[in-house]
């Protein structure tokens, strides 16, 4: 494919946010004698390359109740080499549904001779391993894993750590497009070549997101990615003194980081997961507060954001669904310690006027989940690794 090279990176601490890179063209062809790397701006990535992290990255489909086309869908556009694995809180009385997407992902893989991972997050298996390994910060008070996103994707993490992938992706189970699926994981790959440090993370920008009012709409941006994106800007610039608008991708349910950089970041419950990644970022590594990790601030962390050439569709979940995930999402940026007594109050008042808090009320405190290397992963690893035949979708 052809991407943009970066045309500005900004650092802060040992953090290079780059900004927004465009995929100028889907393929690249198969001829290697083509422009030389950044001519015009422009980077070759090639097929063989793209292939290559593919082939060491692990793809976590988060699903709960999702129509099972969709999730079929989604399947079907991750790019045969990547490892699927499938983490799934659908319900499982009445109708099983947990058993209709393990059915249908047993044969799509039967069918295109490859091996999935799925798992139920509310297996006792896996809240076991947690609790012997004191990840107490996944479980809820019923001794399961608590219900949420966020909770899914740590249980994906973990299990592409068993089985030795070294870049873990996220896209939603959701998505109507199986051609966009597959171009935003050949993104990751993209990004990943680009990186120079072993900490690395790689985050899809839509090119539009079309809503249907109507006619057809080809929208630009959404109302909760926008001003989640200006209030992480505004943390950053009251922080630098500079303003901002690097951050385009606050939150960026596609998104894919490599195990070094996974294993390492504390998560935020349920829906604020994507902002909370680089508001930990900021704080653990953006030179402000002290960092526990100063092998990592030597290397520092590349962050890409890229934006697609298909357009984005998924499931709209209603007015609702927006306004707890606006709360949830700036709720990170409001309980960070970076954040000044402007910013804080900046966010309460937009919070009132979306109608996401009533007025004199506080964003409500993020639940967050710990790194899993604060746990003992080794244990936590063994311990799903003596148990991954019974999550894999073909004997
Ligand atoms: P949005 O796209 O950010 O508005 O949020 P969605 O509601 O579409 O959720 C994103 C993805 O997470 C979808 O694939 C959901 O099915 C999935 N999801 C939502 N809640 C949970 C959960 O509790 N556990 C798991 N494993 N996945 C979830
Ligand atoms: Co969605």
């Amino acid at each position: 494919m052809f991407i943009e090279s970066p045309r500005y990176t900004e650092r802060f601490g040992s953090v290079r946010m780059n900004h927004v890179q465009t995929v100028v063209s889907l393929d690249s062809g198969a001829k290697s004698d083509l422009p030389p790397p950044g001519a015009m701006g422009v980077i070759k990535i090639a097929e063989e390359t793209i292939k290559d992290f593919e082939n060491k990255m692990a793809i976590v489909i988060p699903v709960k109740d999702e129509k099972l086309k969709l999730f079929e869908g989604v399947v079907s556009g991750v790019p045969h080499d990547c490892l699927v694995i499938v983490v799934s809180n659908s319900q499982r009385e009445k109708v099983d549904r947990f058993r209709m997407e393990g059915d249908a992902l047993k044969q799509l893989c039967h069918f295109t001779f490859r091996q999935a991972l799925i798992a139920h997050q509310k297996d006792p298996a896996i809240a076991e391993a947690a609790m012997e390994a004191g990840y107490d910060s996944l479980l809820g008070e019923d001794g399961l894993v608590r219900d949420g996103k966020s909770e899914g994707m740590v249980i994906g993490l973990l299990m592409a750590k068993v089985a030795d992938k070294e870049y873990v992706g996220f896209v939603d189970a959701d998505n109507y497009f199986p051609g966009a699926v597959l171009e935003y994981v050949r993104n990751f790959a993209a990004g990943f070549s680009l990186a120079q440090s072993p900490y690395s993370m790689v985050r899809i920008l839509w090119h539009y997101k079309p809503k249907i009012s109507g006619g057809l709409y080809f929208r630009k941006w959404g109302r909760t990615s926008e001003i989640t994106n200006k209030h992480l800007n505004d943390l950053i610039s009251s922080k630098t003194g500079f303003e901002t608008e690097v951050v385009r991708t606050g939150n960026a349910g596609e998104h894919a980081m490599s195990m070094n950089l996974a294993e390492i970041l504390p998560y935020a419950s349920g829906y604020a997961v994507e902002p909370q990644e680089l508001v930990s970022i900021f704080e653990s590594f953006g030179g402000i507060l002290p960092t526990k990790e100063p092998k990592v601030m030597g290397q520092g962390i590349d962050i890409f954001q890229i934006e697609t050439r298909n357009p984005h569709l998924h499931e709209e979940k209603g007015e609702e669904h927006v306004r707890n995930m606006l709360l949830c999402s700036l709720s990170t940026i409001y309980h960070s310690p970076l954040s000044s007594e402007e910013i804080k109050q900046a966010i309460v008042t937009e919070l009132v006027r979306q109608q996401s808090l009533k007025e004199g009320e506080e964003p409500p405190p993020v639940h967050m989940i710990c790194s899993p290397k604060k746990v003992d992963s080794k244990k936590l690893i063994s311990k799903l690794r003596e148990d991954l035949d019974k999550y894999r979708v073909l004997p």
